[in-house]
């Protein structure tokens, strides 16, 4: 019950599932067809059908030469085009010949996005610590609250830092406000000539960008056949690669490829995405579990449970149907998680023996980015201890008889999975983030649900347009239209908000 693929090995020796559990599992897998559907994605087809779209992301990182054909139309040359255009900047910023508008290196980059034009970027750069330039600091705001840009601003010198408006619609009010507020940080300090040498933009939508003050030389272009959330390997992640490199940034799009090959051709139980998505939805809808938590023990991938959780809960958090019709099953469970060792000094305590069973993912490696071995043997050890704990647990009978003896029982039989590598190299990364696109994809197909579009987060979006032009004429007019509760948190909001601003 282990898997090699890549760097990474997949041990799910302690899921509660046994031979037959595996077989039928298998079958499931066969019977909705997974591998012709990966070939369907692979080969450009518009299997995002509720927006009418291919899903291209594998192509980012298609090797040059190779093809990828969306609408019969190979865009490697394209994706290379833009891979080429953003090591150029890259590379000019390392070597400080790109400079700001009074010849000064630039030092600092601010990267302004949200969701996945924020989550992916942000975990790759502190997950690859150890390749970083000590010379480039990147920092991300992604939060509309103005607490965020304010904290992010502290400290730097406009005149060493680039602003990267990361949107792919460029249409997202959060960060067009904080571009924009960004935009008149700098130019009240340098002058409003200083944009064009300090902004650039990450889109799909040259005419928003241009329409924003961002010259289309500036703008590093990717497609609508991109999810947001699968964009880390298209221009999103410019942050990254001026902060590693070209070379380190193709070695991860280099890892990404080489599990996408894995997911296309390994077979059954040794496609290692697959059995990730068969072993989750036995979980849901065997076990009845509801929630999944992922713990990385490495410092560098504490972002990383944030970034699966748009990836996995914003792809499959749906229960249509491709036919329109409602699911009969349970679809994704909700994903949480931070690193150990310190998860286990404050949650583990409910994996352990909370009513609630969780399953795990557990990921380490054998070596850390920080040289020290007692602390590395510290951190893994520790990791084994806590899978061992869940899946044995301790018997009643184990334990000597005191007054806490019922206490200390532990049941075990507590599900993880244990995925490992010898270090967190730009490659396996880049193995593990693809592991868990194409295992999102796969579940997906098995639900029959549309893994890539996100309607859910648009009812939200129109109704905070709506309060927003309430609140403006609050105090002269009635709101009848509004619910009780939310028509007195808006008067609350307005009586304070009011007195803040006195
Ligand atoms: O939350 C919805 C969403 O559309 C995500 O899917 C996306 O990653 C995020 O907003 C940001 O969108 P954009 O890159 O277009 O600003």
């Amino acid at each position: 019950m282990s898997i090699r693929a890549g760097d990474l090995r997949i041990d799910y020796s302690k899921q509660m599932m046994d031979e037959i559990a595996i077989a039928r599992l298998l079958d499931l897998a066969s019977a909705r067809s997974t591998a012709s559907a990966f070939a369907r994605m692979a080969n450009g087809e518009r299997i995002n059908f509720t927006e009418g779209r291919a899903v291209g992301h594998m192509a980012l990182r298609t090797p040059r030469g190779e093809q990828f054909l969306i609408d019969g139309v190979d865009v490697i040359p394209a994706v290379w085009s833009v891979l080429d255009q953003m090591a150029n900047l890259a590379q000019a910023i390392r070597a400080g010949e790109f400079v700001g508008s009074t010849g000064r290196k630039i030092r600092n980059v601010v990267n302004i996005g949200i969701g996945g034009s924020d989550l992916g970027p942000a975990m790759v750069y502190e997950a690859l610590r150890g390749n970083r330039s000590p010379d480039i600091s990147c920092r991300f705001v992604s939060n509309v609250d103005p607490a965020d840009l304010e904290a992010n601003l502290a400290g730097l010198d406009p005149a060493e830092t680039l602003f990267i408006v990361a949107s792919k619609t460029f249409t997202t009010v959060e960060t067009l406000a904080n571009a924009r507020a960004a935009r008149e940080w700098l130019s009240g300090q340098l002058g409003e000539s200083a944009v064009e040498n300090h902004f650039v933009a990450l889109s799909t939508n040259a005419q928003a960008v241009l329409e924003f003050g961002i010259h289309t030389k500036n703008m590093f272009e990717f497609w609508d056949w991109v999810g947001g959330r699968f964009s880390v390997s298209s221009a999103i992640g410019l942050s990254v690669m001026i902060a590693v490199g070209p070379e380190i940034f193709f070695e991860f799009l280099g890892g990404m490829h080489a599990m996408d090959v894995h997911a296309a051709q390994a077979k059954g139980r040794a496609n290692a995405p697959l059995m990730l998505a068969l072993i989750n939805i036995w979980n849901t809808a065997a076990l009845k579990t509801s929630s999944r938590a992922v713990i990385p023990y490495s410092f560098d991938l504490r972002r990383f449970p944030a970034y699966l959780q748009q990836l996995i809960m914003e792809s499959n958090g749906k229960s249509t149907r491709s036919d329109g019709t409602q699911v009969p099953y349970v679809t994704s469970p909700v994903i949480w998680g931070e690193p150990g060792t310190n998860g286990q000094h404050a949650f583990m305590q409910l994996l352990h023996q909370g009513t609630d069973v969780v399953p795990v993912d557990f990921i380490g490696f054998a070596r850390s980015s920080a040289d020290d071995s007692y602390r590395n043997e510290l951190l893994f050890t520790n990791l084994l201890a806590q899978s061992r704990a869940l899946a044995f647990g301790r018997s009643f009978d184990e334990l000597p008889d005191s007054p806490a003896r019922p206490h200390r029982v532990f049941e075990g039989n507590r599900p993880s999975t244990t995925i490992v590598a010898p270090e967190l190299s730009a490659a396996v990364l880049g193995q593990l983030i693809a592991l868990y696109e194409h295992s999102t994809f796969f579940e997906g197909v098995i639900w029959d649900i549309n893994s890539f579009d996100q309607w859910g987060v648009e009812l939200g979006k129109e109704l905070a347009l709506t309060i927003g032009s309430t609140l403006a004429d609050f105090s002269t007019h009635d709101h009848p239209e509004l619910d009780s509760s939310t028509h007195t948190l808006l008067s609350w909001f307005a009586e304070h908000h009011q007195n803040n601003n006195q």
